[in-house]
């Protein structure tokens, strides 16, 4: 690594890494290089739109799904890329990290990626809505009893959907969705209407499933009308049987 060194011999190259980045460097080497010569392209966490200078919506998406993929695909030999709006958790070792805060920026950043991606796996949670117009001074305070403030709010660009012509051919693309009601029949609309291959779906009314927390609960639908139900597992794991299922895409194409 390059940083500072030992015995004040100043900062260049011959640090000692990080354990974090050792053990991922260790576990890179003893997996099966599945992925090797392919090009995974990773979103992850939430998005922040400003109301002001000080002020922005945002979501409860910590990242960490969209991190754990990033790092499987990596250790499994891809070059690997995530773009992240701001995470809750530290990025993963490995992947090229591209920093994003708005929709619009993680829409530029895709769009750019997509063209060479063999695998576009969109975990993060881009906000559906921002503010019409970011106001350019901070807001004061509205005063008086019932004073209220409205805020317009105008639709963002759904970067699965908008970005489907860029997509490589036989490129395996994947969704995520988190629904609260009609949850596989919604999950089927939208993997239809973003054209995808694979769809993610969390139930975020089954305990353990859904944001900040480390476990999912979840089931996969697949274009071709099948779909299975994962038990409760890890993010760790639910990212191993999801680059699994895409790993078997790719073989078959
Ligand atoms: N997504 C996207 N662009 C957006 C919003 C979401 O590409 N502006 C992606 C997410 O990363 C996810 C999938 O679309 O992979 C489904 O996201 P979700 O928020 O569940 O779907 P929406 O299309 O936003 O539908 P709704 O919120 O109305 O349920």
């Amino acid at each position: 690594d390059t940083g500072e060194l030992a015995w004040g011999e100043g900062v260049g190259p011959g640090r000692l890494p990080e354990p974090d980045a050792l053990l991922a460097h260790i576990a890179r080497t003893l997996e099966r290089p599945s992925f090797a010569g392919k090009r995974v392209v990773v979103t992850a966490g939430p998005t922040r739109e400003a109301i002001d200078p000080v002020r922005f919506i945002s979501n409860r998406s910590s990242g960490k799904m969209g991190v754990a993929v990033a790092a499987a695909a990596w250790r499994r030999g891809a070059d690997t890329i995530l773009v992240a709006g701001p995470l809750a958790v530290d990025p993963p070792v490995g992947p090229a990290v591209i920093r994003v805060e708005t929709v619009a920026d993680m829409d530029e950043a895709v769009r750019a990626e997509l063209p060479a991606a063999d695998v576009l796996v969109m975990a993060a949670a881009p906000a559906d809505f921002r503010p019409k117009r970011a106001a350019a001074s901070k807001l004061k305070r509205v005063h008086g009893a019932g004073a209220a403030r409205v805020l317009e709010l105008e639709t963002t660009e759904d970067i699965l959907a908008g970005s489907r012509h860029l997509r490589r051919p036989g490129a395996v693309v994947v969704g995520f969705a988190l629904e609260t009601e009609d949850v596989v029949a919604n999950a089927r609309a939208k993997l239809a209407s973003k054209d995808l291959d694979m769809i993610v779906v969390n139930d975020a009314t089954q305990p353990g499933a859904g944001f900040e927390v480390d476990t999912n609960k979840v089931a996969i639908l697949y274009r071709d009308g099948s779909s299975e139900d994962l038990p409760l597992l890890s993010k760790d794991e639910v990212a191993e049987a999801i680059l699994d299922r895409v790993e078997a895409l790719l073989h078959g194409r």
